[in-house]
């Protein structure tokens, strides 16, 4: 096939890495901008190189003008979590896109390979505006921890290097640091489980923090001031101790003040 040809094929499908790679950056950077926990860690992506693209036609024993309809994954996005619970999330997102229909998934981290691969793909239909007008590109997007890219980056290093006959020996080792990524994906999820248990407890306190400041405030317009200061200290005291139950006990308390002095401020 013609150089030119080539390039023509492959333009929209270059359009279509762009375009996505820059949606899911700015995703990332919106979450970062509201202080929210993005389930995208980091994204990129490619075109396949011509060499891959003549490697699977010919793998796959199909003609050169099958090439747009049989190969689906010349655009490929690949996306980054940390957590294996964030992979959910970040499918269930690009379901909700107007922008990119799923046309299939596999998911291999429930079955994975039997190499000991674990990913979730998705094969999303993408439409691009060009010179030409409107053209539907396959992406597949590929979804997966720090934790899995790791392995999935080294035995792809190693399928290359044994030209896809890797070693038994070497297989088995793989298989065995799969597992070991299972496990270490396992371990770092009740870690996120205790980081955001400490979370919501820091924002609990936060809140209470802040409606104790906002009770004594108030009292400033009815108390007298030594009763004031009182309750001041008493607030230090229990701050101190670090004590969610003891803060809202006493933030409980305080309300029951107030409604004291607005009992009597009705009586007057
Ligand atoms: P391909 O002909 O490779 O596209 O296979 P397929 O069309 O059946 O799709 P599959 O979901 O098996 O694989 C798609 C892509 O996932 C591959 O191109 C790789 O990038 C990746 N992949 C699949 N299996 C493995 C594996 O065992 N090891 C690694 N490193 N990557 C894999
Ligand atoms: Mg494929």
């Amino acid at each position: 096939m013609e150089i030119q040809l080539w390039r023509e094929i492959l333009t929209p499908y270059e359009q279509a890495v762009d375009e996505i790679l820059v949606k899911f950056r700015h995703l990332i950077q919106e979450h970062k901008a509201m202080g929210e926990y993005c389930p995208i860690e980091a994204v990129n992506g490619r075109v396949k190189k011509i060499s891959s693209i003549l490697e699977k036609v010919q793998k796959k024993g199909i003609s050169m003008d099958e090439i747009e309809t049989e190969i689906e994954d010349i655009a490929g996005i690949r996306i980054i979590c940390q957590f294996v619970e964030d992979i959910d999330r970040v499918v269930s997102l690009i379901r909700q896109r107007s922008d990119m229909q799923v046309d299939s998934e596999k998911d291999y981290i429930t079955h994975a390979k039997v190499s000991g691969y674990r990913s979730y793909h998705l094969i999303v239909h993408y439409t691009v505006e060009t010179m030409r007008g409107r053209k539907m590109i396959p992406v597949e997007i590929q979804i997966r921890t720090l934790a899995m890219d790791f392995w999935a980056t080294v035995e792809h290093s190693l399928q290359y290097k044994y030209k896809q006959n890797i070693p038994l020996p070497i297989k088995k080792r793989l298989l065995g640091a799969a597992e070991a990524i299972v496990a270490l994906d396992r371990e770092m999820t009740s870690i996120r489980s205790e980081i955001m248990d400490a979370q919501n407890s820091f924002q609990m306190k936060a809140n209470i923090v802040a409606e104790i400041l906002n009770s004594i405030q108030n009292l400033y317009h009815v108390a007298n001031k030594r009763e004031i200061v009182k309750i001041q200290d008493e607030f230090y005291r229990i701050y101190a101790e670090d004590n969610i139950e003891a803060l809202s006990k006493f933030s409980k308390e305080l309300d029951i003040i107030a409604e004291g002095y607005r009992a009597q401020g009705l009586r007057l």
